[in-house]
């Protein structure tokens, strides 16, 4: 896609794989849990869980590896899944967070520019508490408040609704390609990086959120 002249007025950043390296973590706790149940599972089948609902991520999973599971089986790995999960970001700590992100989020406030979080996951508000980055968003729009999962653009549509910005004014920050979809469907402009970036759908590829700082001006 073009890139085009516009003077974003709010930033929505994605979270795992964005913001926070959480993203390794949802890889770590479902291949332990797959390996348990010797269900196939690698980096390939992880990149199209990016941004994808835990309940979705587990059809993936089971659907690439023709397994069928009763909806009780489901629900239990669903639980174990995030159980295995939250102890890992238990373990989070601001430290966690670059200075480098925490400098390009400054500056974007200082441009005066709102800021977002639009994620699938219901982990969420606990993840940027633990990291201490709830201070630097005006609203936070994930899997808590949204019916559908990205590609679909409910979770950016309800995040700039929050933020009373207009949808074309927004600029979204995926790493899933889900997101990078969910973003076209939203009207809004996206910055890619990491599985999304090779992907070669956004508007901007970024190695780096502070990369942003040349494009949110
Ligand atoms: C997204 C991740 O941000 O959140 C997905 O990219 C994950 O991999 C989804 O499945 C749901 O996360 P959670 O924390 O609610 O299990
Ligand atoms: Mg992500």
């Amino acid at each position: 896609m073009q890139a085009q002249k516009i003077r974003y007025k709010a930033v929505i950043f994605d979270l795992d794989g964005v913001l926070v390296h959480t993203d390794e973590y949802h890889y770590l706790a479902w291949k332990q849990l797959c390996d348990l149940r010797k269900i196939p599972f690698n980096r390939t089948v992880n990149d199209l869980l990016r941004g994808v609902s835990r309940k979705e991520s587990l059809e993936i999973i089971l659907s690439r590896a023709h397994v069928n599971l009763s909806e009780a089986e489901k629900e239990s790995f669903l639980a174990e899944k995030n159980a295995v999960y939250r102890k890992f970001l238990e373990q989070m700590t601001p430290e966690d967070v670059g200075q480098k992100v925490r400098n390009t989020l400054r500056t974007l406030r200082e441009r005066g520019k709102k800021l977002a979080v639009g994620s699938s996951s219901k982990n969420t508000k606990f993840i940027l508490a633990q990291v201490g980055l709830e201070k630097f968003f005006d609203a936070v729009s994930d899997g808590t408040n949204i019916t559908r999962t990205k590609p679909d653009p409910e979770v950016f549509l309800k995040a700039a609704q929050m933020l009373g910005v207009e949808n074309g004014c927004c600029l979204v920050v995926e790493d899933a390609v889900s997101g990078v979809l969910a973003a076209e469907a939203a009207h809004m402009d996206c910055a890619a990086m990491g599985d999304a970036a090779r992907h070669h759908r956004a508007t901007y590829d970024i190695e780096h959120l502070s990369m942003l700082k040349d494009i949110v001006l």
